[in-house]
């Protein structure tokens, strides 16, 4: 077997959406780096296309809200259109919002809800619908420690999360005969635009380290090489499945 071209994206068609954030941004630059054709997707159409232009040679930007269902299905149709194949999905876009329980209005519920999981749904069945019909893709969730354990301040960024875990493992069963795989990332506590209300508050920091076996605050571009690999003709057997890179926090 030819290993060389294991971590070799080119004539892939990558879709990062939230691809302007933190994390999405260090995703979408390396899938660049690594060949792609990257799409960079996000409510911030300023900011995605910086990140395409960052990352150069052919990168493009598309102005998404992952919540619109016709604006997801365009977007797949559009780039199936052009390309004739989109070979990994990034599902990075996701908001949190930090409030006690009993504070949490409706309105917050839902929106988190929507971006979170809704969101990360429509554009995985927009997309996996074409890479159904060429039966190979790769889809990529993004998850969090929250989805597991309780945790106060974040019930729903919590619930969402879960629900991400459980939409993974959902389409890798239903759609384990196609050629399609479904995994989920999930980073440590990592200081970003999404997780300020947490990182304004320095105890809870302190708690994060303490819980953390290696000790270290986890880095945006974390998931890079975890991502890859899941990308990768290498991760081909694996579907279902949650990836932690969080320095050891979901072992405690
Ligand atoms: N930062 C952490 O500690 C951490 C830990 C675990 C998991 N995660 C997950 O990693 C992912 C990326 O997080 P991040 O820290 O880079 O956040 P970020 O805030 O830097 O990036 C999120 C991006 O999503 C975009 N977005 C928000 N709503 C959108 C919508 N409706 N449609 C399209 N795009 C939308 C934002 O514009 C932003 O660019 C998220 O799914 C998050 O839950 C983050």
């Amino acid at each position: 077997m030819d290993t060389d071209s294991w971590f070799d994206f080119s004539e892939r068609v990558v879709l990062i959406s939230g691809g302007a954030g933190a994390i999405g941004r260090e995703i979408s630059l390396a899938f660049a780096r690594a060949g792609a054709q990257i799409v960079v997707a996000d409510l911030d159409a300023e900011a995605a296309a910086k990140v395409a232009a960052e990352a150069g040679s052919d990168a493009i930007s598309a102005a998404l809200d992952v919540c619109d269902a016709e604006a997801a299905e365009a977007l797949a149709e559009h780039l199936w259109e052009q390309h004739g194949h989109i070979d990994v999905l990034v599902n990075t876009a996701a908001v949190y919002i930090r409030v006690a329980a009993v504070d949490l209005t409706e309105a917050d519920f839902d929106r988190t809800m929507d971006i979170n999981v809704k969101g990360t749904w429509l554009l995985s069945q927009a997309v996996g619908r074409h890479m159904i019909e060429r039966g190979y893709g790769r889809i990529i969730n993004y998850t969090s420690n929250a989805g597991n354990r309780g945790s106060s301040l974040q019930l729903a960024y919590n619930a969402s999360k879960a629900a991400v875990i459980s939409m993974t493992k959902s389409l890798a069963v239903e759609w384990g005969r196609t050629g399609v795989t479904v995994n989920a990332v999930a980073p440590g506590p990592t200081n970003t635009a999404l997780m300020a209300p947490a990182f304004s508050d320095p105890a809870l920091v302190e708690s994060f380290s303490q819980r953390i076996p290696q000790g270290v605050l986890t880095p945006s571009d974390v998931t890079v090489g975890p991502v890859l690999f899941l990308a990768s003709p290498m991760a081909g057997s694996i579907t279902g499945h949650v990836l932690y890179a969080d320095g050891g926090m979901s072992a405690t």
